[in-house]
């Protein structure tokens, strides 16, 4: 790979930019060109793209693409899928896309699919409540071994088992397990253990308080009420669980719901949708794959993503699904970007002289209208915003679904047309002061306009389209990841953090404050007063 600021595609950027990029008005781009919305349109598997309302012209496109094949983009992404080591900093390959490769094709397939069979037909005893008696599903996980989950369950509730209840515990609050285990009973409650290392804090802290709880319950079968999902077997066995399904260290924690991490979405929604959410997913890994690099979904938010982030220098992106089974894809792409891509040096240990990860944040739609809109509209940042509209719903309230759609539309709407001073003076605002001249009130009236966003469109919210979006979501990651030169598949940021806390428990413990810095000594004091 060629870091991206070393190639000339950069600088041609950079000369575009203060030409061209900086002063670009998407109305303008509009009347100029009546094809826009067509030829700014991409179509990857179960997802249409719509990017006209991005700051880009065919130009700032060209420069883009340049980029990515002068960084050589193409040749790393057929590294990942062969199974190099590009996680060079643990020395492990990235083969989350061999999860969801058909039997028989892709590295480790009788693996992958030994434990899939495997995982998907002990699924079905389960699901099968008469005979197991399980009506409760608590996943006890944290990271990626929560997130995918905690995400994909809600996202399928129209198929998921009617007599299931799914809940997820991952903090290592109390507050969290503790409301859960308050509605649930033994006898008909299955406790799965997810975590890749079997040795992070909160999971492993969690389990024993349901092991606790479920013994001091009465419970006793402790082999049919507790699972693992983890690649440390011995861990899980030690813990006391025979039960156990396994993954690898080439599954990153956060790419890692296609595996056996995905246990719960497979026992809320069964086999088959499991299997279709695997090949959604595939499909979308083709895509990535093959489709050129002008019509490659993936490839081009990656880059627009590059664009924004070191050209117009926006620091953050709102995710808005207007559909309310989305509502933790914020959180899941928090992880999936923030994890990856919020990295400093580039794969030589070189620091960066450019930004990387953005924020990513959001809430679904219309919720987050009657909330941060506002500074989305009026706010002094320009914040891209990534609208994601359901076509079809899967209930039949269409009279609420067409508002819904019609406010998703209107929002990207707003955003880009904005209100001039000269149309609010022409308004008159009910709400408005009378003792304000009416020139004060249109200024506080005025919306910029010109504010970027991209639309998302599914036919339907299924396992597979889920699938595909997320895979998408990963690949989009992949492509800026990799043309900043960074390593998108390690997370040493979170280990200080870890390794700090394992010194202050004993200190909560004993008050020994020495050595520590003032207000961590003082903290310690106030909470133990
Ligand atoms: O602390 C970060 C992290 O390692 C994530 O990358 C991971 O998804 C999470 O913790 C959970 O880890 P594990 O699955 O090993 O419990």
């Amino acid at each position: 790979m060629t870091r991206c600021d070393r190639t000339e595609a950069w600088a041609a950027l950079q000369g575009h930019y203060a030409a061209h990029g900086r002063d670009f008005d998407l109305r303008e781009a509009f009347a100029r060109d009546p094809g826009r919305a067509s030829a700014l349109a991409v179509d990857a598997p179960e997802i249409h793209a719509d990017l006209s309302k991005n700051l880009l012209d065919t130009a700032t496109r060209h420069f883009l693409l340049d980029l990515a094949r002068e960084c050589g983009l193409e040749a790393r992404r057929d590294a990942m899928f062969e199974g190099d080591a590009i996680n060079t900093t643990e020395g492990r390959a990235v083969l989350h896309t061999a999860l969801r490769a058909p039997r028989g094709q892709g590295p480790f397939s009788d693996d992958v699919h030994g434990v899939l069979d495997a995982m998907l037909a002990w699924v079905e005893t389960v699901r099968d409540t008469a005979a197991s008696g399980i009506r409760d599903v608590v996943n006890i996980g944290i990271g990626g071994s929560d997130l995918g989950p905690q995400m994909a369950v809600p996202a399928l509730d129209a198929f998921v088992h009617p007599k299931l209840n799914f809940h997820f515990v991952s903090n290592v609050d109390g507050h969290d397990i503790v409301p859960v285990l308050r509605r649930l009973e033994p006898q008909t409650t299955l406790f799965v253990i997810a975590s890749k290392t079997f040795t992070t804090q909160e999971t492993m802290a969690n389990a024993h308080v349901a092991r606790a709880w479920f013994t001091s319950r009465g419970g006793s079968d402790t082999q049919r009420h507790f699972v693992a999902t983890t690649t440390n077997v011995k861990a899980a066995a030690d813990f006391g669980i025979t039960t156990t399904f396994g993954f690898w260290d080439w599954v990153g924690g956060r790419y890692s719901l296609w595996s056996a991490i995905g246990l719960p979405i497979a026992l809320a929604i069964g086999a088959e949708h499991f299997r279709a959410l695997l090949a959604g997913a595939h499909a979308m890994d083709e895509h990535f794959r093959s489709a050129p690099l002008a019509q490659n979904l993936p490839v081009q938010l990656g880059l627009l993503d590059v664009w924004y982030r070191n050209f117009h220098g926006f620091a953050s992106r709102s995710v808005a699904p207007y559909h309310q089974g989305l509502r933790r894809l914020p959180a899941y792409l928090q992880q999936l970007e923030m994890e990856s891509n919020g990295k400093s040096v580039d794969l030589d240990g070189e620091a960066l002289p450019y930004a990387t990860s953005p924020v990513v944040w959001g809430e679904p739609g219309t919720n987050g209208q009657h909330a941060y809109f506002q500074m989305l509209h009026q706010g002094t940042d320009t914040i891209p915003v990534e609208f994601i509209a359901v076509r079809r719903p899967t209930h039949d309230l269409h009279d609420l679904h067409a508002k819904l759609l019609a406010n998703c539309l209107a929002q990207s709407q707003a955003l880009m047309l904005g209100k001039p001073t000269a149309a609010a003076l022409g308004e008159q605002a009910p709400t408005a002061s009378r003792a304000l001249d009416a020139q004060t009130v249109a200024r506080h009236r005025t919306f910029p306009g010109n504010r970027p966003s991209t639309t998302l469109v599914l036919d339907q919210l299924t396992p597979r389209s889920l699938g595909a979006l997320i895979a998408m979501y990963e690949h989009r990651v992949f492509t800026s990841g990799a043309l900043w030169g960074i390593n998108s598949y390690d997370q040493w940021g979170v280990e200080l953090g870890k390794a700090l806390c394992n010194d202050l428990l004993p200190r909560l413990a004993s008050g020994d404050t020495s050595g520590l810095d003032g207000s961590t000594a003082a903290l310690i004091a106030r909470l133990r007063a």
